[in-house]
């Protein structure tokens, strides 16, 4: 059994394999009802708990379809309901929930509590979001790169807004895949330096670019996320606000990347903020594939985790 926690602390061979399976086992559903059970039932018999302590409408669904079409069942916690938002510790949390089912997905606030959970659980964790990385949202965006313009490794991908945790897992994975990867964006929402030296350790090349306009120009690909996160105070909303205006994903930005660039974003996106609705539902945007490709590369994590 195998742990899914960051990108940056998976094998590059892994990754790489499982977006391979993740490919064909889309290709192998290919215009089958959503509903239906895949041919093969990786999971028969198997339980997933889905832990979440913040919302989410992509996470929670897709991996609960996946599991399902894999013949496998799953359980839906918040962190709330359960002991743990009483006081019962992580770890002991890990220890029983490892006694009744085969594998969890949690989504957290702080990510010493994943980092806890797989301590002590013996069965598989996955990394659902934390304040600090995102990595299975990464893993089905270098997924949907990769079935619209072929292999990632060289490209240009240029992230503009907020260094956030969507980002954090992008530093990785330029790192892992070997992408080059600028980031625009005001200084004090600059990606932690950590993820930036993990990546240039892997050899990609790291940009930072005060001007949007400079920074995307001639990219392969264009991403943002929202200006506030779900863990960031509500009341540094408006600062954000202003500091963020000059990164927006409009159609000038997309202008000066490549013709042929692709526009990404893990959703839920606040329109006409970080990206205008012009870019969301234009040409370059691959949004919806994204959204749909959770579900594909999540069904690979889960493999690759469970080893079935
Ligand atoms: N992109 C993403 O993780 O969406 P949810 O918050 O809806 O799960
Ligand atoms: N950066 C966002 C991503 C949501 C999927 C957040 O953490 O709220």
């Amino acid at each position: 059994m195998q742990h899914f926690l960051d990108i940056h602390t998976t094998d590059p061979a892994a990754l790489r394999s499982m977006i391979e399976t993740a490919r064909a086992m889309k290709a192998a559903r290919r215009g089958a009802p959503r509903g239906l059970r895949d041919a093969d039932q990786p999971l028969a018999g198997r339980m997933v708990a889905l832990i979440f302590e913040k919302p989410s409408t992509r996470t929670r669904v897709s991996f609960d379809v996946g599991v399902r079409q894999m013949g496998g069942e799953t359980m839906v916690l918040s962190g709330k309901e359960m002991q743990l938002g009483h006081g019962e510790t992580i770890a002991d949390t890990a220890r029983v929930l490892s006694r009744y089912v085969d594998c969890i997905m949690i989504r957290t606030y702080e990510e010493a509590t994943l980092l806890e959970m797989a301590e002590h659980a013996s069965v598989p964790v996955i990394n659902g979001l934390t304040n600090r990385t995102h990595p299975c949202q990464i893993m089905a965006d270098v997924m949907t790169y990769e079935e619209h313009r072929g292999p990632i490794a060289g490209r240009r991908v240029v992230w503009s807004g907020d260094g956030n945790n969507v980002c954090a897992s992008w530093l990785h994975a330029a790192g892992q895949f070997g992408f080059n990867f600028t980031f625009t964006g005001p200084p004090t929402l600059d990606p932690e330096e950590e993820w930036i030296k993990f990546a240039r350790s892997k050899g990609a090349q790291v940009r930072i670019e005060r001007d949007p306009h400079a920074a995307v120009a001639g990219a392969d690909l264009v991403v943002t996320d929202t200006w506030v996160s779900m863990h960031d105070p509500e009341s540094a909303k408006e600062r954000r606000h202003n500091q963020l205006r000059p990164y927006q994903v409009n159609e000038a930005l997309m202008a000066r990347a490549a013709p042929d660039a692709l526009f990404m974003h893990c959703l839920p996106a606040h329109r006409n903020d970080e990206v205008t609705s012009a870019v969301m539902d234009g040409p370059h945007s691959v949004v919806f594939d994204e959204a749909e490709n959770r579900l594909h590369a999540q069904k690979a994590i889960l493999r690759w985790c469970l080893g079935v």
